[in-house]
């Protein structure tokens, strides 16, 4: 089984090849222009998208030495994301998939992050807790199959990646501010500034009563002295990247409790964070769990998860017409 596999939900084309459940190809292009702007901008995106499209579905095609002609069907985007960016690779596969007379297999993006975590060994036995952490979403999701998986818990206003990103623009940091963030807070003190963490009921998660604390905090210190945050930054960001880690595992705690669970996977943009990393190998460690970090290319939006994701669907038959269409807001 050959299938060719298309993400293109944010400000990443990508393209992957998958082999029988083997990844071959994983070609990203990261849009490079929304930085100047301090976001995504949906308009640029899809346009960008359009460009880049076809060079990189050529290029996965070249790595994976396979020739259009062999694929056996196609896996794409269809939801969550920028509907306008949805489109361009939802139209792509359709009509790639139309000319080749080959099935289609549409995807959710964040199932697929999820899945990322099977395209490589150690692969988490079902079932498991997955903290998946993006750009747009926060969520706990209790894994009890590949296609069998239910959101236990989510932010009900930014998502985390936001909250990085939106206070690493407080600072002057450009997009995507997250790694950024992250780099700097490795020679800052964690413990300088204590910023109030918030008290959400359940399972659910909350960034925007930081998010605001952020803003007050950084306008009454630069009030008082007006090159705060240029002679702080690094001790800002620690202390910051500290608050958005403890409030996240806090959570997987309680979640890891109430479900008697000793598997925790992490997955999203924002598992690329190398704080959030190395404290749930300590709290895994101290609890007795397993721990599973994906590797930081399949971290971030890229086709192999999409891949992955249609590879089990392919498996179960789950096929979908030529009547799909995108889905800014994809729930299951
Ligand atoms: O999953 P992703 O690539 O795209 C979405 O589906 O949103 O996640 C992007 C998010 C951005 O908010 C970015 O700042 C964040 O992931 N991110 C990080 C790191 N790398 C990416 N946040 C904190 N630390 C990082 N190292
Ligand atoms: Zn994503």
């Amino acid at each position: 089984m050959i299938l060719l596999a298309i993400e293109s939900s944010c400000d990443e084309t990508s393209a992957a090849i998958m082999v029988d459940g083997e990844l071959k190809s994983n070609v990203i292009s990261t849009q490079l222009i929304h930085s100047e702007w301090g976001g995504v901008v949906p308009e640029l995106a899809s346009r960008a998208h359009q460009k880049s499209i076809i060079p990189v579905v050529q290029e996965a095609l070249q790595k994976a030495n396979i020739n259009k002609n062999d694929l056996n069907a196609i896996a794409f985007t269809r939801g969550p994301g920028l509907l306008g960016a949805l489109m361009v690779g939802t139209s792509f596969a359709k009509s790639l998939a139309l000319s080749l007379d080959i099935p289609l297999i549409e995807v959710n993006h964040m199932q697929a992050h999820v899945l990322a975590h099977f395209i490589e060994e150690p692969r988490p036995k079902f079932p498991f807790l997955c903290l998946t952490v993006s750009g747009g979403h926060t969520q706990l999701v209790w894994v009890e199959g590949p296609l069998n998986m239910q959101i236990i818990g989510e932010t009900q206003d930014d998502a985390v990646g936001e909250a990085f990103d939106k206070t690493a623009k407080l600072i002057g940091l450009p997009y995507p501010g997250g790694p950024l963030i992250d780099k700097l807070a490795k020679e800052g003190n964690p413990d300088k500034y204590p910023f109030p963490m918030g008290e959400m009921p359940g399972l659910d998660f909350s960034f925007s009563g930081i998010k605001t604390a952020i803003l007050y905090f950084l306008q009454k210190e630069v009030k008082l002295n007006p090159n705060f945050i240029e002679e702080n930054k690094a001790d800002i960001c620690a202390s910051v990247q500290k608050t958005l880690i403890e409030i996240l595992l806090r959570k997987v705690k309680k979640a890891m409790r109430e479900k008697k669970c000793s598997s925790i996977a992490i997955a999203g943009g924002v598992s690329a964070n190398s704080g959030l990393r190395k404290r749930l190998q300590e709290l895994g460690e101290e609890n007795h769990w397993e721990v599973f970090i994906p590797a930081f290319s399949y971290c971030t939006d890229n086709a192999g998860m999409i891949a992955m994701a249609g590879h089990f669907k392919c498996e179960a038959g789950e096929f979908c017409g030529q009547d799909v269409s995108p889905l800014a807001r994809y729930a299951w």
